[in-house]
Protein backbone atom coordinates (compact mmCIF):
# COMPACT_ATOMS: atom_id res chain seq x y z
CA UNK A 1 0.00 0.00 0.00
CA UNK A 2 2.67 2.46 0.91
CA UNK A 3 4.51 2.69 -1.89
CA UNK A 4 1.69 4.20 -4.24
CA UNK A 5 0.48 6.05 -0.92
CA UNK A 6 3.53 8.19 -1.99
CA UNK A 7 2.84 8.79 -5.57
CA UNK A 8 -0.73 9.51 -4.72
CA UNK A 9 -0.43 11.99 -2.08
CA UNK A 10 2.38 14.06 -4.63
CA UNK A 11 -0.14 14.24 -7.43
CA UNK A 12 -2.59 15.56 -5.31
CA UNK A 13 -0.13 18.02 -3.45
CA UNK A 14 0.42 19.40 -7.28
CA UNK A 15 -3.20 19.61 -7.49
CA UNK A 16 -3.45 22.12 -4.32
CA UNK A 17 0.15 23.59 -5.90
CA UNK A 18 -1.34 25.19 -8.98
CA UNK A 19 -4.58 25.81 -7.26
CA UNK A 20 -3.22 28.24 -5.07
CA UNK A 21 -0.28 29.99 -7.46
CA UNK A 22 -2.67 30.62 -10.80
CA UNK A 23 -0.44 33.28 -12.16
CA UNK A 24 2.83 32.01 -12.04
CA UNK A 25 3.83 28.29 -14.36
CA UNK A 26 6.57 26.18 -13.68
CA UNK A 27 7.87 23.16 -15.10
CA UNK A 28 6.86 21.96 -11.95
CA UNK A 29 3.40 21.90 -12.90
CA UNK A 30 3.71 19.59 -15.22
CA UNK A 31 1.92 15.96 -13.51
CA UNK A 32 4.20 12.90 -13.45
CA UNK A 33 3.77 10.51 -15.88
CA UNK A 34 1.24 7.81 -14.81
CA UNK A 35 2.64 4.62 -14.36
CA UNK A 36 -0.18 1.62 -15.89
CA UNK A 37 1.91 -1.23 -13.21
CA UNK A 38 0.95 1.13 -10.11
CA UNK A 39 -2.81 1.53 -11.48
CA UNK A 40 -2.41 -2.17 -11.62
CA UNK A 41 -1.42 -3.53 -8.18
CA UNK A 42 -3.87 -0.30 -7.26
CA UNK A 43 -6.64 -2.02 -8.94
CA UNK A 44 -5.86 -5.19 -7.26
CA UNK A 45 -6.04 -3.88 -3.74
CA UNK A 46 -8.21 -1.35 -3.56
CA UNK A 47 -10.50 -0.93 -7.24
CA UNK A 48 -12.13 2.31 -5.73
CA UNK A 49 -8.96 4.27 -4.73
CA UNK A 50 -7.28 2.93 -8.26
CA UNK A 51 -10.29 4.85 -9.77
CA UNK A 52 -9.90 8.16 -7.93
CA UNK A 53 -6.52 7.91 -8.51
CA UNK A 54 -7.06 7.72 -12.63
CA UNK A 55 -9.64 10.39 -12.17
CA UNK A 56 -7.13 12.66 -10.09
CA UNK A 57 -4.37 12.47 -12.87
CA UNK A 58 -6.69 12.29 -15.57
CA UNK A 59 -8.02 15.52 -14.03
CA UNK A 60 -4.56 17.15 -13.87
CA UNK A 61 -3.66 15.74 -17.49
CA UNK A 62 -5.95 18.03 -19.29
CA UNK A 63 -5.27 20.88 -16.93
CA UNK A 64 -1.38 20.54 -17.79
CA UNK A 65 0.09 23.19 -19.77
CA UNK A 66 2.65 21.15 -21.08
CA UNK A 67 6.56 22.73 -21.94
CA UNK A 68 8.81 21.30 -24.71
CA UNK A 69 10.50 19.80 -21.90
CA UNK A 70 7.47 17.02 -22.16
CA UNK A 71 7.89 17.10 -26.04
CA UNK A 72 4.41 19.32 -26.19
CA UNK A 73 4.51 20.99 -30.15
CA UNK A 74 6.98 19.10 -32.83
CA UNK A 75 9.15 20.16 -35.48
CA UNK A 76 7.05 21.39 -37.93
CA UNK A 77 9.83 22.75 -40.51
CA UNK A 78 10.60 26.47 -40.88
CA UNK A 79 11.72 26.55 -37.26
CA UNK A 80 8.06 26.43 -35.97
CA UNK A 81 6.97 24.37 -33.38
CA UNK A 82 2.99 24.78 -33.81
CA UNK A 83 1.03 25.90 -36.87
CA UNK A 84 -2.53 26.29 -37.05
CA UNK A 85 -2.77 25.47 -40.56
CA UNK A 86 -2.42 22.06 -41.58
CA UNK A 87 1.23 22.27 -43.98
CA UNK A 88 1.48 19.00 -45.96
CA UNK A 89 3.44 21.82 -48.02
CA UNK A 90 6.69 21.35 -45.43
CA UNK A 91 7.50 17.75 -47.26
CA UNK A 92 11.64 18.01 -45.89
CA UNK A 93 12.65 15.84 -43.62
CA UNK A 94 11.03 15.53 -40.30
CA UNK A 95 8.67 18.18 -41.31
CA UNK A 96 5.49 18.57 -41.27
CA UNK A 97 4.26 15.66 -44.03
CA UNK A 98 6.58 13.32 -42.32
CA UNK A 99 5.46 13.16 -39.17
CA UNK A 100 4.24 9.42 -37.72
CA UNK A 101 1.56 9.14 -37.78
CA UNK A 102 0.35 11.40 -40.31
CA UNK A 103 -0.61 14.78 -38.89
CA UNK A 104 -4.46 16.15 -39.40
CA UNK A 105 -3.77 19.33 -38.51
CA UNK A 106 -1.55 21.83 -35.43
CA UNK A 107 -0.05 21.06 -33.22
CA UNK A 108 -1.60 23.75 -32.08
CA UNK A 109 -1.91 24.37 -28.19
CA UNK A 110 0.07 23.96 -25.18
CA UNK A 111 -2.88 22.09 -23.14
CA UNK A 112 -6.66 20.20 -23.74
CA UNK A 113 -8.56 22.69 -21.59
CA UNK A 114 -7.16 25.58 -23.78
CA UNK A 115 -9.92 24.65 -26.35
CA UNK A 116 -11.68 22.52 -24.30
CA UNK A 117 -13.24 25.30 -22.46
CA UNK A 118 -16.62 26.66 -22.58
CA UNK A 119 -18.81 26.92 -20.64
CA UNK A 120 -15.84 25.70 -18.53
CA UNK A 121 -12.75 23.52 -18.27
CA UNK A 122 -13.80 20.30 -19.94
CA UNK A 123 -16.27 22.59 -22.07
CA UNK A 124 -16.51 23.26 -25.99
CA UNK A 125 -14.81 26.03 -27.40
CA UNK A 126 -15.57 29.30 -29.46
CA UNK A 127 -14.91 29.47 -32.80
CA UNK A 128 -11.49 30.78 -32.34
CA UNK A 129 -10.64 27.57 -31.14
CA UNK A 130 -11.98 25.90 -34.14
CA UNK A 131 -9.62 23.44 -35.84
CA UNK A 132 -8.54 23.04 -39.27
CA UNK A 133 -7.43 19.68 -40.68
CA UNK A 134 -6.38 18.07 -43.85
CA UNK A 135 -6.26 14.25 -43.24
CA UNK A 136 -5.83 13.59 -46.60
CA UNK A 137 -3.14 16.13 -46.80
CA UNK A 138 -4.35 17.48 -50.14
CA UNK A 139 -2.53 21.09 -49.13
CA UNK A 140 -5.60 22.65 -50.42
CA UNK A 141 -7.09 25.54 -47.88
CA UNK A 142 -10.65 25.08 -49.73
CA UNK A 143 -10.67 22.14 -48.64
CA UNK A 144 -9.51 21.98 -45.20
CA UNK A 145 -12.26 20.75 -42.71
CA UNK A 146 -12.88 22.87 -40.15
CA UNK A 147 -14.14 21.32 -36.73
CA UNK A 148 -15.54 22.96 -33.76
CA UNK A 149 -14.73 21.95 -30.46
CA UNK A 150 -16.86 19.43 -28.51
CA UNK A 151 -17.39 19.01 -24.54
CA UNK A 152 -15.85 16.02 -22.92
CA UNK A 153 -18.36 15.66 -20.25
CA UNK A 154 -19.70 12.07 -18.99
CA UNK A 155 -17.95 10.12 -22.12
CA UNK A 156 -18.20 7.00 -20.19
CA UNK A 157 -22.24 6.62 -20.73
CA UNK A 158 -21.74 7.17 -24.80
CA UNK A 159 -18.68 4.41 -24.92
CA UNK A 160 -20.80 2.50 -22.63
CA UNK A 161 -23.99 2.75 -24.64
CA UNK A 162 -21.85 2.24 -28.09
CA UNK A 163 -19.97 -1.49 -26.53
CA UNK A 164 -23.96 -2.36 -26.17
CA UNK A 165 -25.39 -1.10 -29.37
CA UNK A 166 -22.37 -2.57 -31.26
CA UNK A 167 -23.39 -6.23 -29.59
CA UNK A 168 -26.64 -6.31 -30.15
CA UNK A 169 -26.09 -5.53 -33.71
CA UNK A 170 -23.61 -8.25 -33.98
CA UNK A 171 -25.64 -10.75 -31.93
CA UNK A 172 -28.55 -10.20 -34.88
CA UNK A 173 -25.76 -10.88 -37.42
CA UNK A 174 -24.58 -13.87 -35.99
CA UNK A 175 -28.00 -15.77 -35.37
CA UNK A 176 -28.52 -14.50 -39.11
CA UNK A 177 -25.17 -16.58 -39.75
CA UNK A 178 -26.18 -19.43 -37.79
CA UNK A 179 -29.59 -19.43 -39.45
CA UNK A 180 -28.25 -19.81 -42.88
CA UNK A 181 -26.08 -22.15 -42.13
CA UNK A 182 -28.41 -24.04 -40.23
CA UNK A 183 -31.30 -24.12 -42.95
CA UNK A 184 -28.91 -23.38 -46.30
CA UNK A 185 -31.33 -20.67 -47.48
CA UNK A 186 -30.49 -17.38 -48.13
CA UNK A 187 -32.10 -14.90 -45.19
CA UNK A 188 -32.51 -11.30 -44.51
CA UNK A 189 -31.88 -9.76 -40.83
CA UNK A 190 -33.23 -6.24 -39.56
CA UNK A 191 -30.92 -4.27 -37.68
CA UNK A 192 -32.08 -2.53 -34.82
CA UNK A 193 -30.46 -1.51 -31.13
CA UNK A 194 -32.58 0.23 -28.36
CA UNK A 195 -34.82 0.90 -31.04
CA UNK A 196 -33.20 2.58 -33.59
CA UNK A 197 -33.08 1.02 -37.26
CA UNK A 198 -29.79 0.27 -38.61
CA UNK A 199 -31.30 -0.83 -41.62
CA UNK A 200 -30.63 -4.82 -42.51
CA UNK A 201 -28.17 -7.04 -43.77
CA UNK A 202 -28.23 -10.43 -45.75
CA UNK A 203 -26.53 -13.75 -45.97
CA UNK A 204 -26.41 -16.87 -48.04
CA UNK A 205 -24.48 -19.73 -47.40
CA UNK A 206 -21.27 -20.66 -50.01
CA UNK A 207 -19.70 -23.40 -48.11
CA UNK A 208 -21.59 -26.04 -46.24
CA UNK A 209 -18.99 -28.07 -44.00
CA UNK A 210 -17.39 -25.97 -42.54
CA UNK A 211 -20.06 -23.61 -43.58
CA UNK A 212 -19.23 -20.34 -44.96
CA UNK A 213 -21.50 -17.14 -45.40
CA UNK A 214 -21.26 -14.22 -47.54
CA UNK A 215 -23.06 -11.33 -46.20
CA UNK A 216 -24.65 -8.67 -48.07
CA UNK A 217 -24.07 -5.63 -46.24
CA UNK A 218 -25.83 -2.81 -48.98
CA UNK A 219 -28.75 -2.74 -46.68
CA UNK A 220 -27.03 -1.84 -43.37
CA UNK A 221 -27.37 2.19 -42.62
CA UNK A 222 -26.10 4.58 -40.35
CA UNK A 223 -22.94 2.30 -39.46
CA UNK A 224 -19.86 0.71 -40.73
CA UNK A 225 -20.18 -2.86 -42.40
CA UNK A 226 -18.13 -3.78 -39.55
CA UNK A 227 -21.73 -2.83 -37.48
CA UNK A 228 -19.35 -1.17 -34.92
CA UNK A 229 -20.59 2.52 -33.66
CA UNK A 230 -17.95 5.06 -34.01
CA UNK A 231 -19.64 7.55 -31.27
CA UNK A 232 -16.67 9.83 -31.39
CA UNK A 233 -15.37 13.03 -33.43
CA UNK A 234 -18.24 15.15 -35.39
CA UNK A 235 -17.74 12.46 -37.91
CA UNK A 236 -18.15 9.43 -35.42
CA UNK A 237 -14.20 8.11 -36.73
CA UNK A 238 -13.41 6.94 -33.26
CA UNK A 239 -15.06 3.96 -30.62
CA UNK A 240 -13.37 5.04 -27.72
CA UNK A 241 -12.72 7.87 -25.93
CA UNK A 242 -8.77 6.29 -25.28
CA UNK A 243 -8.38 6.20 -29.15
CA UNK A 244 -9.73 9.59 -29.42
CA UNK A 245 -7.58 10.99 -27.17
CA UNK A 246 -4.64 9.44 -28.77
CA UNK A 247 -5.33 11.43 -31.79
CA UNK A 248 -6.14 14.66 -30.44
CA UNK A 249 -2.87 14.75 -28.17
CA UNK A 250 -1.03 13.91 -30.92
CA UNK A 251 -2.70 16.41 -33.41
CA UNK A 252 -3.45 19.33 -31.36
CA UNK A 253 -0.56 18.99 -28.66
CA UNK A 254 1.99 17.50 -30.95
CA UNK A 255 2.58 14.92 -28.14
CA UNK A 256 2.96 11.08 -29.38
CA UNK A 257 1.92 8.53 -26.27
CA UNK A 258 3.71 5.55 -26.05
CA UNK A 259 1.32 3.10 -26.80
CA UNK A 260 0.89 5.20 -30.71
CA UNK A 261 4.72 5.03 -32.16
CA UNK A 262 6.92 3.27 -29.35
CA UNK A 263 9.95 4.62 -28.60
CA UNK A 264 9.95 6.60 -31.35
CA UNK A 265 10.56 10.58 -32.21
CA UNK A 266 7.38 10.43 -34.25
CA UNK A 267 8.01 14.41 -34.21
CA UNK A 268 11.28 14.98 -34.44
CA UNK A 269 10.84 17.13 -31.46
CA UNK A 270 14.12 15.74 -29.62
CA UNK A 271 11.66 13.99 -27.41
CA UNK A 272 10.60 10.53 -27.27
CA UNK A 273 7.75 8.48 -24.52
CA UNK A 274 5.83 12.15 -24.55
CA UNK A 275 2.31 10.38 -22.78
CA UNK A 276 2.49 6.68 -20.96
CA UNK A 277 0.09 4.02 -21.26
CA UNK A 278 -0.79 4.77 -17.47
CA UNK A 279 -1.87 8.59 -18.72
CA UNK A 280 -4.23 7.53 -21.62
CA UNK A 281 -5.70 5.11 -19.01
CA UNK A 282 -6.28 8.50 -16.82
CA UNK A 283 -7.18 10.57 -19.65
CA UNK A 284 -9.45 8.13 -20.58
CA UNK A 285 -11.42 7.63 -17.05
CA UNK A 286 -11.37 10.87 -16.10
CA UNK A 287 -13.13 12.16 -19.36
CA UNK A 288 -15.75 8.90 -18.90
CA UNK A 289 -16.65 10.01 -15.34
CA UNK A 290 -16.90 13.82 -15.93
CA UNK A 291 -20.45 14.54 -14.59
CA UNK A 292 -23.29 14.47 -17.06
CA UNK A 293 -24.51 17.62 -18.48
CA UNK A 294 -27.75 18.58 -16.70
CA UNK A 295 -31.09 20.91 -17.33
CA UNK A 296 -32.53 23.76 -15.78
CA UNK A 297 -35.86 21.95 -14.20
CA UNK A 298 -33.24 19.61 -12.84
CA UNK A 299 -31.49 21.99 -11.05
CA UNK A 300 -34.35 24.49 -9.94
CA UNK A 301 -36.22 21.27 -8.46
CA UNK A 302 -33.20 20.76 -6.14
CA UNK A 303 -33.16 24.50 -5.62
CA UNK A 304 -29.80 25.02 -7.07
CA UNK A 305 -31.17 28.00 -9.59
CA UNK A 306 -34.13 29.70 -10.00
CA UNK A 307 -36.70 29.29 -12.93
CA UNK A 308 -39.44 31.59 -13.02
CA UNK A 309 -43.26 29.65 -13.79
CA UNK A 310 -42.99 31.39 -17.19
CA UNK A 311 -39.65 29.96 -18.13
CA UNK A 312 -40.56 26.76 -16.49
CA UNK A 313 -43.50 26.16 -18.85
CA UNK A 314 -41.77 27.29 -22.01
CA UNK A 315 -39.65 24.40 -21.63
CA UNK A 316 -42.69 22.30 -20.96
CA UNK A 317 -44.21 23.25 -24.05
CA UNK A 318 -40.77 23.26 -25.99
CA UNK A 319 -40.20 19.59 -25.31
CA UNK A 320 -43.69 18.76 -26.86
CA UNK A 321 -42.57 21.07 -30.08
CA UNK A 322 -39.52 19.13 -30.07
CA UNK A 323 -41.30 15.98 -29.73
CA UNK A 324 -43.82 17.06 -32.59
CA UNK A 325 -41.56 17.97 -34.95
CA UNK A 326 -39.74 14.85 -35.44
CA UNK A 327 -36.23 16.03 -33.25
CA UNK A 328 -36.52 13.12 -31.30
CA UNK A 329 -36.22 10.58 -34.06
CA UNK A 330 -32.66 11.57 -34.48
CA UNK A 331 -31.94 13.27 -31.05
CA UNK A 332 -33.70 10.21 -28.90
CA UNK A 333 -34.47 11.84 -25.26
CA UNK A 334 -33.28 9.03 -23.50
CA UNK A 335 -31.98 5.48 -23.67
CA UNK A 336 -31.22 2.43 -21.31
CA UNK A 337 -27.89 1.26 -20.78
CA UNK A 338 -27.97 -2.20 -18.90
CA UNK A 339 -25.18 -2.49 -17.17
CA UNK A 340 -23.68 1.14 -16.15
CA UNK A 341 -20.16 -0.36 -15.38
CA UNK A 342 -17.23 1.40 -17.74
CA UNK A 343 -14.07 -0.28 -17.53
CA UNK A 344 -10.85 0.58 -19.22
CA UNK A 345 -9.46 -1.16 -21.50
CA UNK A 346 -13.12 -2.11 -22.26
CA UNK A 347 -14.15 -5.79 -22.28
CA UNK A 348 -15.70 -5.27 -25.54
CA UNK A 349 -13.63 -7.10 -28.21
CA UNK A 350 -13.97 -4.08 -31.11
CA UNK A 351 -13.71 -1.55 -28.12
CA UNK A 352 -11.15 -3.19 -26.36
CA UNK A 353 -7.34 -3.64 -28.36
CA UNK A 354 -5.06 -6.76 -28.41
CA UNK A 355 -2.79 -5.13 -30.07
CA UNK A 356 -1.81 -1.27 -29.49
CA UNK A 357 -1.61 0.96 -32.52
CA UNK A 358 2.24 0.76 -31.98
CA UNK A 359 2.28 -2.95 -32.76
CA UNK A 360 2.93 -4.49 -29.18
CA UNK A 361 0.36 -6.42 -27.30
CA UNK A 362 -1.70 -4.78 -24.88
CA UNK A 363 -0.96 -6.97 -22.31
CA UNK A 364 2.46 -6.50 -22.24
CA UNK A 365 1.81 -2.95 -21.42
CA UNK A 366 -0.34 -3.81 -18.42
CA UNK A 367 -3.68 -2.78 -20.30
CA UNK A 368 -5.47 -6.24 -18.88
CA UNK A 369 -9.54 -6.58 -19.84
CA UNK A 370 -9.99 -9.02 -16.37
CA UNK A 371 -7.97 -6.29 -14.76
CA UNK A 372 -9.34 -2.68 -15.28
CA UNK A 373 -9.61 0.18 -13.95
CA UNK A 374 -13.57 0.75 -13.43
CA UNK A 375 -16.79 2.35 -12.02
CA UNK A 376 -20.16 2.39 -12.21
CA UNK A 377 -21.88 5.03 -14.11
CA UNK A 378 -25.28 5.75 -11.60
CA UNK A 379 -22.85 6.09 -8.61
CA UNK A 380 -19.14 6.91 -8.95
CA UNK A 381 -18.88 10.28 -10.31
CA UNK A 382 -16.47 12.49 -8.30
CA UNK A 383 -18.07 15.27 -9.37
CA UNK A 384 -21.24 17.82 -8.44
CA UNK A 385 -22.34 15.38 -5.42
CA UNK A 386 -24.12 19.06 -4.27
CA UNK A 387 -25.16 19.26 -0.91
CA UNK A 388 -28.74 21.10 -0.89
CA UNK A 389 -30.00 23.51 1.63
CA UNK A 390 -31.32 20.91 3.97
CA UNK A 391 -27.97 19.63 4.24
CA UNK A 392 -28.44 16.61 2.05
CA UNK A 393 -26.19 15.54 -0.57
CA UNK A 394 -27.34 14.78 -4.36
CA UNK A 395 -24.98 13.31 -6.75
CA UNK A 396 -25.69 15.44 -9.96
CA UNK A 397 -22.56 13.85 -11.47
CA UNK A 398 -24.02 10.58 -11.74
CA UNK A 399 -26.42 9.15 -14.14
CA UNK A 400 -30.12 7.75 -12.91
CA UNK A 401 -30.38 4.23 -12.06
CA UNK A 402 -33.04 2.46 -13.51
CA UNK A 403 -35.30 -0.07 -11.44
CA UNK A 404 -33.15 -3.10 -13.56
CA UNK A 405 -29.69 -1.74 -12.41
CA UNK A 406 -29.44 0.17 -15.51
CA UNK A 407 -28.30 3.71 -16.19
CA UNK A 408 -30.98 6.29 -17.75
CA UNK A 409 -28.88 8.26 -20.11
CA UNK A 410 -30.34 11.86 -21.81
CA UNK A 411 -27.93 11.79 -24.04
CA UNK A 412 -30.39 12.85 -27.36
CA UNK A 413 -28.59 10.90 -29.93
CA UNK A 414 -29.12 7.81 -31.81
CA UNK A 415 -25.71 6.79 -32.18
CA UNK A 416 -26.32 6.47 -35.81
CA UNK A 417 -25.30 8.47 -39.01
CA UNK A 418 -27.47 10.90 -41.30
CA UNK A 419 -27.52 12.25 -44.43
CA UNK A 420 -28.11 15.70 -43.53
CA UNK A 421 -28.10 17.87 -47.30
CA UNK A 422 -25.84 20.16 -48.80
CA UNK A 423 -25.57 22.80 -46.29
CA UNK A 424 -24.15 20.88 -43.75
CA UNK A 425 -21.46 19.23 -46.08
CA UNK A 426 -17.73 19.33 -45.70
CA UNK A 427 -15.71 20.35 -48.54
CA UNK A 428 -14.48 17.19 -48.71
CA UNK A 429 -15.19 13.51 -48.00
CA UNK A 430 -12.33 13.18 -46.46
CA UNK A 431 -13.18 9.50 -44.21
CA UNK A 432 -15.58 7.89 -47.16
CA UNK A 433 -18.88 8.00 -44.97
CA UNK A 434 -19.78 10.46 -46.91
CA UNK A 435 -19.16 14.54 -46.69
CA UNK A 436 -23.09 15.24 -45.66
CA UNK A 437 -22.96 12.35 -43.61
CA UNK A 438 -23.02 12.65 -39.42
CA UNK A 439 -23.77 10.87 -36.88
CA UNK A 440 -26.50 12.25 -34.89
CA UNK A 441 -24.84 15.30 -32.47
CA UNK A 442 -25.74 15.07 -28.67
CA UNK A 443 -27.88 17.50 -27.49
CA UNK A 444 -26.70 16.89 -23.95
CA UNK A 445 -25.21 20.61 -22.84
CA UNK A 446 -26.54 22.05 -26.09
CA UNK A 447 -27.60 25.03 -24.05
CA UNK A 448 -24.31 26.04 -22.43
CA UNK A 449 -22.19 25.42 -25.63
CA UNK A 450 -22.02 27.06 -29.04
CA UNK A 451 -21.48 28.42 -31.88
CA UNK A 452 -23.13 25.38 -32.83
CA UNK A 453 -22.90 22.95 -35.48
CA UNK A 454 -19.68 20.73 -36.51
CA UNK A 455 -17.89 23.93 -38.25
CA UNK A 456 -19.84 26.36 -35.45
CA UNK A 457 -20.86 28.59 -38.29
CA UNK A 458 -24.60 28.77 -36.47
CA UNK A 459 -24.32 31.81 -33.53
CA UNK A 460 -27.73 30.63 -32.76
CA UNK A 461 -29.71 27.35 -31.99
CA UNK A 462 -32.39 28.54 -34.48
CA UNK A 463 -29.59 28.73 -37.01
CA UNK A 464 -28.15 25.54 -36.31
CA UNK A 465 -31.91 23.94 -36.82
CA UNK A 466 -32.23 25.62 -39.95
CA UNK A 467 -29.02 24.72 -41.59
CA UNK A 468 -30.76 21.08 -41.12
CA UNK A 469 -31.14 19.29 -44.53
CA UNK A 470 -31.53 15.47 -46.07
CA UNK A 471 -33.05 13.25 -43.56
CA UNK A 472 -33.71 15.94 -41.20
CA UNK A 473 -35.24 18.65 -44.07
CA UNK A 474 -39.06 17.50 -43.17
CA UNK A 475 -38.15 17.71 -39.38
CA UNK A 476 -36.61 21.19 -39.90
CA UNK A 477 -39.17 22.11 -42.17
CA UNK A 478 -42.13 21.00 -39.00
CA UNK A 479 -40.00 23.24 -36.78
CA UNK A 480 -40.22 26.22 -39.47
CA UNK A 481 -44.03 25.74 -39.47
CA UNK A 482 -44.51 26.47 -36.30
CA UNK A 483 -45.87 29.97 -35.13
CA UNK A 484 -42.75 32.18 -33.35
CA UNK A 485 -44.02 31.33 -30.36
CA UNK A 486 -43.38 27.67 -30.37
CA UNK A 487 -40.31 27.97 -32.19
CA UNK A 488 -38.92 30.38 -29.29
CA UNK A 489 -40.76 27.35 -26.78
CA UNK A 490 -38.57 24.52 -28.81
CA UNK A 491 -35.41 26.92 -28.00
CA UNK A 492 -35.89 27.24 -24.44
CA UNK A 493 -35.81 23.84 -24.07
CA UNK A 494 -32.67 23.35 -26.13
CA UNK A 495 -31.39 26.18 -23.66
CA UNK A 496 -32.27 24.68 -20.77
CA UNK A 497 -29.61 21.70 -21.58
CA UNK A 498 -27.16 22.76 -19.73
CA UNK A 499 -23.57 21.88 -18.17
CA UNK A 500 -23.62 22.23 -14.60
CA UNK A 501 -20.39 22.81 -11.90
CA UNK A 502 -20.69 23.16 -8.72
CA UNK A 503 -19.27 26.25 -7.93
CA UNK A 504 -18.61 25.03 -3.83
CA UNK A 505 -16.57 22.39 -5.22
CA UNK A 506 -13.28 24.45 -6.30
CA UNK A 507 -12.94 25.54 -2.48
CA UNK A 508 -12.33 21.67 -1.29
CA UNK A 509 -9.19 21.70 -3.31
CA UNK A 510 -8.08 24.90 -1.40
CA UNK A 511 -5.52 24.24 1.19
C1 LIG B 1 -6.71 22.99 -30.59
C2 LIG B 1 -7.94 22.74 -29.86
C3 LIG B 1 -8.04 21.41 -29.12
C4 LIG B 1 -7.15 20.89 -28.21
C5 LIG B 1 -5.85 21.47 -27.72
C6 LIG B 1 -7.72 19.63 -27.78
N1 LIG B 1 -8.92 19.41 -28.39
FE1 LIG B 1 -10.17 17.85 -28.07
N2 LIG B 1 -11.38 18.50 -29.55
C7 LIG B 1 -11.16 19.62 -30.30
C8 LIG B 1 -12.05 19.62 -31.45
C9 LIG B 1 -12.09 20.66 -32.54
C10 LIG B 1 -12.83 18.45 -31.34
C11 LIG B 1 -13.83 17.91 -32.37
C12 LIG B 1 -12.92 17.16 -33.37
C13 LIG B 1 -13.61 16.39 -34.44
O1 LIG B 1 -14.78 16.10 -34.34
O2 LIG B 1 -12.93 16.00 -35.40
C14 LIG B 1 -12.37 17.76 -30.13
C15 LIG B 1 -12.91 16.57 -29.67
C16 LIG B 1 -12.42 15.86 -28.59
C17 LIG B 1 -12.97 14.61 -28.11
C18 LIG B 1 -14.19 13.87 -28.68
C19 LIG B 1 -15.44 14.26 -27.91
C20 LIG B 1 -16.69 13.62 -28.45
O3 LIG B 1 -17.74 13.70 -27.77
O4 LIG B 1 -16.69 13.07 -29.54
C21 LIG B 1 -12.19 14.20 -27.07
C22 LIG B 1 -12.34 12.93 -26.25
C23 LIG B 1 -11.15 15.21 -26.90
N3 LIG B 1 -11.33 16.21 -27.82
C24 LIG B 1 -10.19 15.16 -25.93
C25 LIG B 1 -9.10 16.03 -25.88
C26 LIG B 1 -7.98 15.88 -24.97
C27 LIG B 1 -7.86 14.82 -23.90
C28 LIG B 1 -7.09 16.87 -25.27
C29 LIG B 1 -5.70 17.08 -24.69
C30 LIG B 1 -4.82 15.93 -24.81
C31 LIG B 1 -7.69 17.66 -26.33
N4 LIG B 1 -8.89 17.12 -26.68
C32 LIG B 1 -7.10 18.79 -26.88
C33 LIG B 1 -10.25 20.62 -30.05
C34 LIG B 1 -9.15 20.47 -29.22
C1 LIG C 1 -32.15 13.09 -39.42
C2 LIG C 1 -31.64 13.26 -38.08
C3 LIG C 1 -31.88 14.59 -37.37
C4 LIG C 1 -33.10 15.22 -37.12
C5 LIG C 1 -34.48 14.76 -37.52
C6 LIG C 1 -32.78 16.42 -36.39
N1 LIG C 1 -31.42 16.52 -36.20
FE1 LIG C 1 -30.47 17.98 -35.17
N2 LIG C 1 -28.67 17.21 -35.74
C7 LIG C 1 -28.49 16.07 -36.48
C8 LIG C 1 -27.10 15.96 -36.85
C9 LIG C 1 -26.48 14.83 -37.68
C10 LIG C 1 -26.44 17.08 -36.32
C11 LIG C 1 -24.97 17.47 -36.51
C12 LIG C 1 -24.88 18.23 -37.82
C13 LIG C 1 -23.59 18.99 -38.05
O1 LIG C 1 -22.98 19.47 -37.11
O2 LIG C 1 -23.19 19.11 -39.22
C14 LIG C 1 -27.47 17.84 -35.62
C15 LIG C 1 -27.21 19.01 -34.90
C16 LIG C 1 -28.15 19.69 -34.17
C17 LIG C 1 -27.87 20.83 -33.34
C18 LIG C 1 -26.50 21.43 -33.08
C19 LIG C 1 -25.81 20.69 -31.93
C20 LIG C 1 -24.45 21.23 -31.60
O3 LIG C 1 -23.93 20.85 -30.54
O4 LIG C 1 -23.86 22.00 -32.38
C21 LIG C 1 -29.07 21.24 -32.81
C22 LIG C 1 -29.28 22.39 -31.85
C23 LIG C 1 -30.09 20.36 -33.33
N3 LIG C 1 -29.49 19.43 -34.15
C24 LIG C 1 -31.43 20.48 -33.04
C25 LIG C 1 -32.43 19.78 -33.73
C26 LIG C 1 -33.83 20.09 -33.64
C27 LIG C 1 -34.44 21.13 -32.74
C28 LIG C 1 -34.47 19.23 -34.49
C29 LIG C 1 -35.94 19.18 -34.83
C30 LIG C 1 -36.47 20.40 -35.42
C31 LIG C 1 -33.45 18.37 -35.09
N4 LIG C 1 -32.24 18.76 -34.63
C32 LIG C 1 -33.72 17.34 -35.97
C33 LIG C 1 -29.48 15.17 -36.83
C34 LIG C 1 -30.84 15.43 -36.79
Amino acid sequence: MAHWGITHTSVLALAVFSAGVAVTRSLAEEPPPVDQGLLNEMVAHDPAEAFIYAFDAGDELTEATFTSERGVGAYVGELLRFTRMPRPDLTGPGEWSQHLPMREGGPNATSCISCHSVPTANGAGGVALNVLVDPLHIGEPAQYLERNTLHLFALGAVQRLAEEMTGDLQRQRDALEARVCESGEPDVQALTANGVAFGSIGAERIAEVPCQVAFDTDGIEGVDEDLVIRPFGWKGTHATIRAFTRGAAHNELGMQAVELIGDADGDFDGVTNELTVGDLTALAIYMAALERPTSLVELADHGIVELGDEQRSAITRGEQAFADAGCGSCHVPSMTLRDPMFQEPSAHPDFGEVILPNGDEAEAHGLHVAQPVSFDLTADQPNNQIELADGSVVNLGAFERTADGGALIRWYSDFRRHEMGPALADPVDAFGIGAAVWPTRSLAGVGSTGPWLHNGHATTLHEAIVAHGGEAAASRDAYLALSAESRADLVAFLENLVIYNDPNAEEEDDP
